[in-house]
């Protein structure tokens, strides 16, 4: 395994901003959510956003946190990935009126935006786990392993719901 042989201050630093990320991402999840659970027609997939909502109010918690201990504030960086999802999630709801359709189109913006956080939960936890902080990875692998549950039951229920489509 090749190991880490840059500046261990610069993964510090990096770990810090990409934190700082991580929590303007989940409060825009947090506010994204509810439009999210107004729109859908399904009872199963209202049911599953109200649930992910709350664990997303724990994940800005969490990583609120994380950044207390690690620089005294929990300030934030301007995740722009989330930004566009929530924009194009948006976008799309908009051009569909059928309620099959847009529960449809919900998930798939839903998954994406849990394929994003999923990508930036991986990264965190090996990042903490270079820099020797042992706590801070096992609250992100357990942030890590809630986005993952929620991309699963999407991704059931969106093969009812597309069966429905089909129907
Ligand atoms: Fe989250
Ligand atoms: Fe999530």
């Amino acid at each position: 395994m090749k190991m880490f042989s840059g500046n261990i201050e610069d993964l510090r630093t990096l770990y810090i901003r990409n934190l700082k990320k991580a929590l303007d991402m989940e409060r825009k999840i947090t506010n994204t959510l509810p439009k999210m659970i107004e729109k859908s027609t399904d009872q199963q997939l209202a049911t599953a956003f109200h649930n992910h909502l709350r664990q997303t109010e724990g994940h800005v918690a969490n990583i609120e946190s994380l950044l207390r201990k690690a620089t005294g504030k929990s300030d934030t960086e301007a995740c722009k990935a989330m930004s566009s999802l929530v924009t194009e999630s948006g976008n799309s709801i908009k051009d569909t009126s059928n309620a099959t359709i847009r529960d449809i189109t919900l998930i798939a913006s839903a998954q994406q935006m849990e394929h994003h956080e999923m990508a930036i939960y991986g990264t965190l936890r090996t990042w903490a786990s270079i820099l020797g902080l042992a706590e801070d990875a096992r609250i992100l692998d357990s942030i890590l392993s809630e986005e993952k549950a929620a991309d699963k039951l999407l991704s059931s229920i969106s093969g009812e719901v597309n069966l429905q489509a089909a129907a």
